[in-house]
């Protein structure tokens, strides 16, 4: 006990030195999260400065601790692109700037829809740059205090976007270690994108920041963050689960009077569950939260996919019973709780990622063909197809909001030589421009949908199934992901296991294989 309070002494005490060293770090050591962003940089008019006789300036979008954060024009490619300029008080540090070219580096091979792609850096007439995706939308900071609490099923979607791109870059080796809610970017075409791999270290190279930098900001460090001990992926959960904590229940999980108490409170004990702090609060959720908070690495997920999985398999119905004993914070297998339904909740059923790996073996095999083709079970009414009031494309990325909208209604008109098909792209990750297209199934009544079945002649695409009641505008409007496959190939049933709703989405996440990327659908059925 000593030795650790010995050791969160010395971190702090670096943190203090680097403080001292790197000024603009005291924004994010001292000031917190949504406090962090000082005010525009005085006497920068950069408006309408070229840099790299390439990028325009036009406006200046925010200020953050380290850059300001521009919107400009690529006159190269002729598009807008968003531009973060070193502070230029670290014109003289060859440690921060060599650290923010390295930033630009390790991002950019970091390829994902849910991760801001990185175009380019500059680095001429002492000005130090960044070119990346303009993402045009807030950042989760921002909907948190507009809208405080999250509902419980907003959480869940934008909890497995961000653990799905830390996947990504873990998997690349980098550790992003200042995942916050201003690093999580919504888009208005419903994405959910992190950014600012900023202070993320390539986990192979020698240490920049041995100096002791205890970077991030503290509301959501990790215990070994503090410690100044090693980081790996799981130090990028723990966040993941402070940021997931504060969506949740419109508060951090640890409050102190100064950073250095709220430092050292997540080493001390852990936070108070979710359902103490709100009332209802799905039990499964609270467990990925609570375990992805657990003060040793190894009590966490062992991976962000793992996190992922869990947080998409959250049953949104079976709420966490805050007069319960301390629960385990590894969730069990089996469960004896019985549901309990509570009005005023939404009532929603997402599938665990299991089950629907297992419904989608089960639905390729001889027997589950019969299943899921509609023959009566020995107890339950046998599943019937579902009217289909109309069809229509669904792309939130375009302008217009469809693709080839005039061959929607193709897809249901139970004929199997007419389709609708999305655009070619340029790859199976539809060139970049978007992270998928979609089709609307509406329905003429509102009820529980079983399963929807897709015929299709391409191969080797991907899929994810949403319901809605309605149909949303934003992808996020649609909730979570009900069911998935991944490299289809010929007819698949998707079991959407009794959801209400009256709409069905089909949500293309990637494109056949070559040579033309692009997915052809010729009909679809909805079974009750
Ligand atoms: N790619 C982008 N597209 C659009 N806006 C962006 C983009 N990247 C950042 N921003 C905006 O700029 C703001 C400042 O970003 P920046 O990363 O400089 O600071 P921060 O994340 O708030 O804090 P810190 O300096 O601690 O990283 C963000 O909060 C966001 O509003
Ligand atoms: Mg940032």
């Amino acid at each position: 006990m000593q030795s650790l309070a010995h050791t969160v002494g010395q971190a702090l005490s670096a943190c203090v030195t680097c403080v001292r060293d790197h000024p603009s770090f005291y924004f994010r050591v001292n000031a917190g999260d949504p406090g962090s962003v000082p005010p525009p940089v005085p006497g920068r008019a950069l408006a309408g400065r070229v840099l790299a006789q390439r990028y325009e300036l036009r406006q200046q979008l925010a200020v953050g601790g380290m850059a300001e954060v521009w919107e400009a024009d690529d006159l190269i490619l002729g598009r807008a692109v968003a531009v973060k300029i070193l502070h230029p008080q670290f014109a003289n540090d060859p440690v921060v700037r060599q650290r923010f070219h390295i930033e630009a580096i390790a991002a950019a091979r970091l390829v994902d829809p849910s991760i801001v792609a990185i175009y380019d850096t500059v680095d001429l007439d002492g000005c130090d740059a960044i070119v990346m995706e303009l993402v045009r939308g807030r950042t989760l900071r921002d909907f948190l205090d507009e809208r405080g609490a999250l509902d419980p099923i907003e959480v869940v979607h934008i909890g497995a976007q961000v653990a799905g791109a830390l996947a990504v870059a873990h998997r690349a080796g980098v550790i992003h270690r200042d995942i916050k809610p201003a690093n999580v970017l919504l888009s208005d075409d419903g994405r959910v994108l992190v950014t600012d791999f900023g202070i993320a270290k390539v986990l192979d190279e020698p240490d920049l920041t041995r100096t002791a930098q205890v970077l991030g900001t503290v509301k959501y460090l990790a215990p070994e963050q503090v410690e100044g001990g090693p980081v790996d992926g799981r130090t990028d959960l723990y966040a993941l689960g402070a940021v997931l904590y504060e969506a949740v229940c419109g508060e951090a999980p640890f409050r102190a009077d100064t950073p250095a108490a709220l430092a050292l409170a997540r080493m001390h004990r852990d936070p108070s569950r979710p359902s103490m702090v709100l009332k209802e609060i799905p039990e499964d959720l609270e467990t990925t939260i609570m375990r992805a908070l657990s003060r040793a690495p190894s009590g966490r997920f062992a991976s962000a996919n793992d996190m992922r999985a869990a947080l998409l398999s959250t049953r949104l119905d079976v709420l966490a019973d805050p007069a319960s004993e301390t629960k385990p914070i590894t969730p069990t297998p089996t469960r004896v709780r019985a549901k309990r339904g509570r009005s005023g909740i939404i009532v929603t059923l997402v599938v665990v990622a299991v089950l629907l790996l297992i419904a989608l073996l089960v639905a390729n095999t001889d027997a589950g063909k019969t299943l899921f083709s509609g023959q009566p079970a020995t107890t339950t009414t046998a599943p019937r197809q579902l009217a289909i009031s109309t069809a229509h494309s669904f792309d939130p990325a375009d302008r217009t909001g469809f693709e080839n909208e005039a061959a929607a209604m193709n897809a249901v008109d139970a004929d199997s030589l007419t389709s609708w098909s999305t655009d070619v792209y340029s790859t199976r990750q539809f060139g970049n421009l978007k992270t998928g297209v979609g089709l609307v199934i509406d329905l003429a009544t509102e009820g529980p949908i079983g399963s929807v079945t897709i015929d299709s002649p391409s191969s080797g695409w991907s899929l994810d199934a949403y319901t809605a009641t309605g149909s949303p505008t934003t992808l996020i409007g649609w909730g979570s992901v009900r069911a998935g496959a991944t490299n289809i190939r010929g007819p698949l049933t998707l079991d959407l296991h009794g959801a209400n709703g009256n709409a069905v989405l089909l949500w293309i996440t990637q494109l056949k294989e070559a040579p033309s990327f692009q997915v052809t659908i010729t009909d679809i059925i909805v079974t009750s």
